[in-house]
């Protein structure tokens, strides 16, 4: 007997919204039945792309809707505390756009909430369902190069989009630059990292372009050291062209190096590559799937439908998305500061109550 497909919300009909209504709606399993936009306009859209959907302007009418089962937040980042928080309360599963939130406080918050209300919070790291990224996953945990040691996570692409309204650009809205593109790659490196314990330090550096919008850094590289001894490079320049990724992963036997091009990070005709060194021989390994966010975006609505159909585990759990931004938020005070930042300090500070 067939199940009856999983009801999704969708709260944000923006550039990644509308990707992530199409993804729910090519998902077998899944059904996009609200829609909750800001503004007219992108209200009017919505209803005009998914006539079977009900579409509001006030998203406290989606999370008032008592026939949904999980709920997609894509909205800027400042919103995502807000928005999630009345998500769960109103008792519905949450799929929560990275950053998961723009503070510490508001992710332990999230986490808290999922689990008083008994809610699955999945936060967007899609990366990690990647053909490409994965198959780098893969090999380091079947020992293919030895214990790992470092791993390279590194962007060269043109300038971020500016958002509804020029939110990415206004720092009280994205928070930092770093929440945008760079928190994907320290996801990536502590999921490869994993055997070398939690990040324990991180020093940063990063640059602008415009002279009188430093926060706005076109250049940023972090090095995050882990507990046992392993440590990661994260770098981004968005002073480049098209989209190029790579990741390097060093360990005591061998090597791995992945790439991935494409005209814009969105194409769906990219290029990309894997080879595979074990100590012995270098290879280059057949990825069978093609590989991109868009791609990946599908496959984490499917993940999504299978965690709640059959109770498999989700991709990247709330305390993955914790992490990342705790990182991203290290690193910001990193740039600041021109130290390393340590990162039990780091939250010790994070957690005090404020001073008045
Ligand atoms: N995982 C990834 O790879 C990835 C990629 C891109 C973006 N993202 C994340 O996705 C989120 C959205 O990014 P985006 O690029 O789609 O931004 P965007 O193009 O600016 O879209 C944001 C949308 O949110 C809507 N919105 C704002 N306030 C709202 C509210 N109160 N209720 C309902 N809708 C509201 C805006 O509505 P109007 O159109 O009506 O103004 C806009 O359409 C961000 O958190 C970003 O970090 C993740």
């Amino acid at each position: 007997m067939s199940k009856e497909p999983i009801r999704f919300g969708l709260i944000g009909f923006g550039a990644w919204g509308k990707h992530h209504a199409d993804s729910i709606h090519k998902t077998e399993g899944a059904e996009l039945v609200a829609i909750s936009a800001r503004s007219e306009s992108s209200a009017a859209a919505a209803r005009e792309a998914y006539p079977n959907a009900r579409v509001f302007t006030d998203y406290r009418e989606l999370v008032a809707c008592d026939d949904l089962d999980v709920v997609d937040v894509v909205v800027p980042s400042h919103l995502h505390h807000e928005i999630a928080s009345a998500v769960l309360n109103g008792g519905h599963h949450l799929l929560l756009e990275k950053p998961m939130g723009v503070s510490v406080a508001e992710c332990n918050s999230l986490i808290s909430l999922a689990k008083e209300k008994n809610r699955l919070l999945a936060v967007g790291h899609e990366l990690r369902l990647s053909s490409l990224w994965g198959k780098v996953k893969e090999l380091v945990e079947e020992g293919f190069i030895g214990d790992p040691h470092y791993v390279l996570v590194e962007l060269s692409r043109n300038p971020y989009r500016q958002g509804a309204d020029g939110w990415r650009y206004d720092i009280s809205r994205v928070g930092n630059w770093i929440l945008e593109e760079p928190i994907h790659f320290f996801d990536m490196a502590r999921w490869y990292l994993e055997q070398s314990g939690d990040p324990v330090s991180v020093f940063a550096a990063a640059n602008s372009r415009q002279a009188d919008h430093p926060e706005l850094q076109d250049n940023f590289s972090a090095i995050v050291k882990f507990e046992k001894g392993g440590y990661a490079v994260v770098s981004q320049t968005l002073s480049a062209f098209e989209h190029h990724q790579t990741v390097k992963v060093t360990g005591s036997k061998g090597a791995l190096w992945a790439s991935w091009s494409g005209a814009l990070d969105r194409t769906r005709h990219p290029t990309f590559s894997l080879r595979a060194f074990d100590g012995e021989e270098v290879k280059t390994l057949p990825i069978e799937k093609i590989t991109g966010e868009l791609f990946e975006l599908e496959d984490q609505i499917a993940m999504l439908v299978k965690a709640l159909n059959e109770d498999k585990p989700l991709s990247c759990s709330a305390e993955d998305g914790r992490w990342s931004v705790l990182m991203c938020l290290a690193a910001q005070e990193s740039v600041d500061t021109g130290q390393p930042v340590e990162i039990e300090e780091f939250l010790a500070k994070e957690s005090a109550p404020a001073t008045t």
